[in-house]
């Protein structure tokens, strides 16, 4: 508690008196490819008027900024992002065109690419989506989305990645170069610290400058660094006190400066808040209207508030990432379906990889034929689509296999496949829009049915979970509990059949208490894509092993999760706010969204750098299941862990080899990680952090050695009074496992 008041005083101070800003961050000499553009770039600027300038700085359409059509220079096409590319809308509203050229592939949403640990599978997904894109003329994907999930209730936690940082930003290198290797420039959002929706548009980050070093910026840093990203979205939310917007901090320091980025920052929908501090501080587009960088703009420069030099630096680091892409003409766009089977397979590859078998104790799965001939399906998730719905993007998916369908494609042969509903999820009232009609509670008719079909069946598949109104852009969940008395149902079903699997369509954790007496086997298959439905029966019958891994932590309850247990999450002194969002939809204007600080909520990320499951095992907190579970249909055996050394200095990389044997009947996929435990630290460090990981497929009953390797630079902690990173020397323990809190191997080294 006090190490929490003296933390919350330290942000305090640092709130008011602003960061300590000025020194040099030497980890980043990045060079970005963008840079052979800038004489290119300046002949054009030379010949603009002021006018022609500004208005590339600009929504000009919902989608689309201005290039500079007198000199040849082709719009910005921007393309939602950030796992489908979204339908065409008309021009100035959010209506659909309709057009039959524009459905798309369905990938997996965000949480279930992480459950993969691949970042080979997120360079393909990124790859997928470009060739999409370029079929559509797209100049620019909103996407990846890369924020931390900070809180397990948070409503986007289904399109971001992970609670740990060093996964996310592995993933977002691999969908960004899969993206820009392929024609597309990404837009990494959003950039920075919007870890909840609930007020998105309002409050006010206050975090540490080390959490957001080591926990918050690290996938945009990797991606801009390491991927050379060509674009980021600044967030609706205010960091430290500044609109993200107009964030000098964030956008001219950090990423400009201290990493080198060369590309060009655009408003999150309705995000940006002034003229002069947006384009001073970094912004280079104000997405999609022209409240702030339109005529005010103008006016201001020719008052002199702001100076031509400023309006030209803007001007090219557009102009940079327009040259960089290759535009598509208009009549080359949209002229054939945008869905493609080259992508329906990478969709397939990495839902297949990303189901996360959480148990599996009386060995239900995968199903045995001889003894299985009739199976009851239960379950409103069987049949619902997760392709769009809720607030924000969704995808108007070419076709989404659903469960229900995977299941008759793959087993409708082998087994008879009886299907009772279950359960019925309450439709969520929204924001500016009517309340729900009170509906009728069918839910004892329901259970009474599914309860009828289960209990003559061999094996019962329930499919519960959330679906894409309880998950949502715009709010976050009030709770992780299942909705729609699926606890009641589950229980009621294991009374009437042990042969339960549950299996979880949901992409944030939920609270399995009472599920996990009920059901000897659990499984969590995502918002998992076009094919999800195919991957899932694929899994279910064991054509694939499953292999995925939690991305978070599963909590036993929604309070032990470190933002609730600190207090700082939800915050009480604002009420929740209309969505920012929403508004703009709603075409409210700023003034009328803003209206009163009483909507200015304040966001203290008390537990700083624990996050996650840096603090389940800080604060010795067991989860339900730990982040980085999950099994197989094999097991696996870890043995003969070395280093190459056992002294390494800052410029190498510490190595690591042990053998890893399949153990078991099946060919299988492991993926093995590697966590650092400080051994005789001075500086304040969480109990272990994830370094280094990999997916590795080992044949049944084969070895193969394995090896890791983590540069020590990458264990440097920022240290804000260097205003720089720091590397403690001392003992380390390296630990190498199957999940956070399956510790295999352990072996220590001197840095
Ligand atoms: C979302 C962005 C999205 C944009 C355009 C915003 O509300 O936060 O992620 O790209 O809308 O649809």
């Amino acid at each position: 508690m006090k190490k929490i008041a003296l933390f919350t005083m330290s942000l305090l101070a640092l709130s008011l008196s602003s960061c300590k800003q000025d020194g040099m961050l030497p980890r980043d000499n990045h060079i970005s490819k963008l840079s052979q553009y800038d004489s290119q770039a300046d002949e054009i600027i030379a010949q603009m008027t002021l006018e022609e300038k500004v208005a590339m700085l600009h929504g000009k359409h919902m989608f689309t900024s201005e290039g500079v059509p007198r000199l040849g220079i082709a719009d910005m096409i921007y393309a939602d992002g950030p796992f489908a590319i979204r339908e065409e809308m008309e021009p100035h509203s959010w209506n659909s065109l309709h057009l039959s050229t524009d459905s798309s592939t369905f990938f997996p949403t965000g949480s279930a690419l992480a459950a993969t640990w691949s970042p080979e599978l997120a360079y393909q997904y990124g790859k997928g989506l470009a060739v999409e894109a370029r079929l559509r003329g797209k100049d620019m994907l909103l996407g990846p989305a890369i924020n931390i999930q900070r809180i397990p209730t948070g409503g986007r936690t289904y399109e971001y990645f992970s609670e740990d940082p060093f996964l996310s930003a592995r993933l977002s290198v691999g969908y960004t170069q899969g993206v820009q290797d392929n024609g597309v420039a990404v837009c990494l959002k959003h950039y920075a610290l919007n870890n909840q929706e609930n007020n998105r548009g309002t409050v006010n980050v206050i975090a540490s400058p080390r959490a957001m070093r080591e926990i918050y910026l690290p996938p945009f840093e990797a991606a801009v660094v390491e991927a050379d990203a060509y674009g980021v979205m600044a967030a609706y939310n205010k960091v430290n006190g500044y609109w993200c917007a107009e964030n000098d901090f964030l956008q001219n320091q950090v990423l400009r400066r201290d990493w080198g980025f060369k590309g060009m920052v655009i408003s999150d929908w309705g995000g940006t808040h002034s003229t002069v501090a947006s384009i001073k501080n970094g912004l280079n587009v104000e997405m999609p209207n022209q409240q702030y960088l339109g005529q005010a703009l103008l006016d201001s420069v020719k008052a002199g508030a702001v100076s031509e030099d400023i309006i030209n630096q803007r001007v090219k680091e557009i102009l940079r990432v327009r040259f960089a892409i290759e535009p598509i003409p208009a009549e080359k766009a949209n002229v054939e379906l945008t869905a493609k089977p080259e992508q329906a397979q990478i969709a397939y590859d990495v839902a297949a990889k990303s189901i996360v078998l959480l148990k599996n104790e009386t060995n239900l799965l995968p199903i045995n034929f001889n003894k299985v001939k009739k199976i009851a399906v239960i379950g409103d998730n069987a049949n619902r689509k997760m392709a769009s719905g809720g607030v924000g993007a969704g995808a108007k998916a070419h076709k989404e296999y659903t469960p229900m369908e995977g299941i008759q494609n793959i087993i409708g042969n082998k087994a008879e496949i009886v299907y009772a509903q279950g359960y019925e999820i309450p439709t969520r009232p929204r924001w500016g829009m009517q309340r729900a009609q009170a509906q009728t509670d069918n839910s004892a008719a329901l259970r009474e049915e599914a309860l009828k079909v289960a209990k003559d069946a061999d094996l019962v598949l329930f499919i519960g979970g959330n679906n894409r109104e309880i998950e949502t852009e715009g709010s976050d969940r009030a709770d992780i509990m299942l909705k729609g008395n699926q606890d009641e149902l589950v229980k009621a079903l294991s009374q009437v059949n042990p042969n339960l699997v549950t299996i979880l369509v949901a992409a944030a954790p939920v609270d399995l208490n009472v599920v996990e007496p009920c059901s000897p086997t659990i499984l969590v298959s995502w918002f998992n894509g076009s094919q999800g439905g195919n991957a899932l029966a694929d899994v279910l019958v064991g054509n694939v092993v499953p292999s995925g891994k939690l991305p978070f932590t599963y909590p036993v309850k929604l309070e032990d999760s470190p933002a609730y247990a600190t207090g700082s999450y939800p915050q009480t002194d604002a009420p929740i706010a209309e969505d920012i969002f929403v508004a703009l939809v709603g075409e409210k204007s700023q003034d009328e969204l803003m209206n009163g600080s009483s909507n200015r909520t304040t966001a203290l990320y008390a537990e700083d750098l624990l996050v996650g499951y840096r603090w389940f095992d800080t604060k010795n907190v067991k989860p339900m299941y730990p982040f980085g579970h999950g099994l197989s249909y094999t097991t696996f055996e870890y043995s003969d862990l070395k280093a190459t050394k056992e002294k390494y200095s800052e410029k190498e990389d510490i190595q690591v080899s042990f053998i890893l044997k399949n153990t078991g009947s099946v060919d299988a996929d492991e993926v093995v990680q590697l966590y650092v435990h400080r051994l005789d630290a001075t500086v304040e460090w969480p109990y272990k952090e994830l370094k280094a990981f990999d997916r590795v497929t080992v044949k049944a009953g084969e070895s193969v050695e394995v090896n890791l390797s983590i540069p020590v630079e990458q264990l440097k902690y920022w240290s804000e009074e260097d205003y720089n990173w720091m590397l403690e020397h001392g003992k380390i323990e390296l630990l190498l496992g199957s999940s956070s809190a399956d510790i295999r191997l352990s072996t220590q080294v001197q840095i």
